[in-house]
């Protein structure tokens, strides 16, 4: 797989590190189609790209990413490339919490990759290079008490995604986790003092070293395959 002439469909894409991600796809030569709930954030980074397709969809809500995969496979034939990477954080204390905004952060952060997912999988198939990112944190490895649902919902993430890349090997459509692979390959290999100016220097600074750290996994990672390939 190249890095050039995919069409991505990127959640929360209007801002963070899915803006990040979405510019560097564009720099890439991609067609990039990202959605989220604020349509004032789709427009801001529409006027800065207007390359860039976009469209309100709340991946929280089931019968929303039902009608984004009938909108973006309708509009977007070649869609090849999926990028989970909507997702919210709320710092709270267990015993205070509220099933109700609990489970918007469960339906936000995992349930809409295991379902887009499921829907998105027939389409994939049938494309050339096909592509699933789930975006993960650190935090599923090691989970930070104060943010206990996100934490637990980024370790259902990441081992959703081992399963899936699994079950998807023998076929053509490549399952990538981006936090997890580029710790591995980037910010691990890392020492720890050198990484944290850049890491803490602004959170404009932080999203870009995680998209360019994305990239640069993806890279190494298609040019790996296409070695190995026959
Ligand atoms: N920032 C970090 O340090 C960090 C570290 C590890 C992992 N991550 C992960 O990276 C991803 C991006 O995070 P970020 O830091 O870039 O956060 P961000 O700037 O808050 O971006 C999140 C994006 O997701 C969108 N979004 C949220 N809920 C949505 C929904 N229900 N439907 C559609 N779009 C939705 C938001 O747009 P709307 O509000 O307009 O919907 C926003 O554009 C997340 O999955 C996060 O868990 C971040």
């Amino acid at each position: 797989m190249d890095l050039t002439s995919n069409t991505v469909l990127i959640t929360g894409g209007a801002t963070g590190i899915g803006f990040a991600l979405a510019e560097r796809f564009l720099r890439e030569r991609n067609e990039v189609i990202i959605c989220g709930r604020r349509e004032e954030a789709l427009d801001a980074a529409k006027r800065k790209h207007p390359e860039l397709k976009t469209r309100v969809y709340d991946v929280g809500k089931e019968t929303q990413r039902v009608a984004l995969h009938k909108w973006a496979t309708k509009e977007f034939p070649r869609l090849n490339v999926l990028v989970n990477n909507a997702g919210i954080q709320r710092r709270v204390r267990i015993a205070e919490d509220k099933w109700k905004a609990a489970h918007e952060e469960i339906a936000i952060n995992f349930e809409a990759p295991v379902h887009l997912t499921t829907l998105f999988l027939p389409h994939l198939a049938r494309q050339g290079r096909p592509a699933i990112l789930n975006v993960t944190s650190g935090l599923a490895f090691a989970p930070m008490a104060g943010t206990p649902v996100y934490s637990a919902t980024k370790a259902a993430l990441h081992s959703f995604t081992l399963s899936l890349r699994h079950q998807l090997s023998p076929t053509p459509i490549q399952v990538i986790n981006p936090w997890a692979e580029s710790m591995e390959a980037t910010l691990m290999t890392t020492p720890r003092v050198e990484r944290r100016p850049s890491w803490h220097r602004s959170r404009r600074a932080m999203t870009e070293s995680c998209a360019l750290a994305f990239i640069k996994m993806l890279r190494a990672l298609f040019a790996a395959k296409a070695a190995s390939s026959p």
